[in-house]
């Protein structure tokens, strides 16, 4: 059994259906779920599904070995990133060398960065005049979104308006996030 955490900072629809994915999974088990934000909305998703949470100060988030501390209890082989917004410490990222997993609404080096997240990826793509869009799946290293990439997947842009798009890739996010951790967690897409 493969123990996961799952950080997200918002509504958390990614999380969403990754609990409800790997609910009665035999290899992966969501052990914990992790926010900065007291009142984000996954909080309330976890809690419905008996998941622990943890809501974490400025203090914890900002230091890696205070955040490694507080998931060792949960034995966790795997930390999904889902909508987190806050940067992982370097010294997390080397507790769990390769086994932090992010996913971001872009393809990937375009439009990331700093700054790049939410509605304002989309705006971007739409700015830009792009033709194409969709999600990378990566794992994280110590560079912001430059970490190795395990999955990317694109659609056509054929709106001018961003929440429309966000809406389109957010659901390849859901088609796809949790089938590519399956694979790397245990090795079967
Ligand atoms: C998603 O677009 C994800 O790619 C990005 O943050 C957003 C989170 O959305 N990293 P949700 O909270 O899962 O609905």
């Amino acid at each position: 059994m493969k123990n996961i955490a799952i950080f997200a900072s918002g509504s958390g629809s990614n999380a969403k259906v990754i609990i409800e994915q790997f609910k009665l999974h035999k290899e992966i088990r969501v052990s914990v779920v992790v926010s900065n934000n007291s009142n984000a909305f996954v909080l309330e998703i976890a809690k419905n599904e008996n998941i622990p949470t943890i809501v974490v100060s400025k203090e914890e988030y900002t230091n890696g070995l205070i955040m490694n501390n507080l998931l060792l209890p949960y034995s966790i082989d795997f930390i999904i990133l889902a909508g987190y917004l806050k940067k992982i410490p370097i010294e997390l990222i080397q507790c769990y060398p390769n086994k932090i997993i992010n996913i971001h609404p872009s393809l990937l080096p375009k439009f990331g960065g700093k700054g790049m997240f939410g509605i304002h990826v989309h705006e971007a793509v739409i700015a830009a005049n792009e033709s194409i869009t969709g999600i990378t799946i990566h794992l994280v290293n110590e560079e912001y979104d430059k970490g190795k990439i395990l999955f990317n997947t694109s659609i056509p842009v054929k709106t001018d308006d961003p929440f429309q798009l966000q809406k389109e890739v957010l659901k390849l996010e859901h088609e796809f996030y949790y089938k590519v951790i399956l694979d790397q967690c245990c090795g079967e897409l």
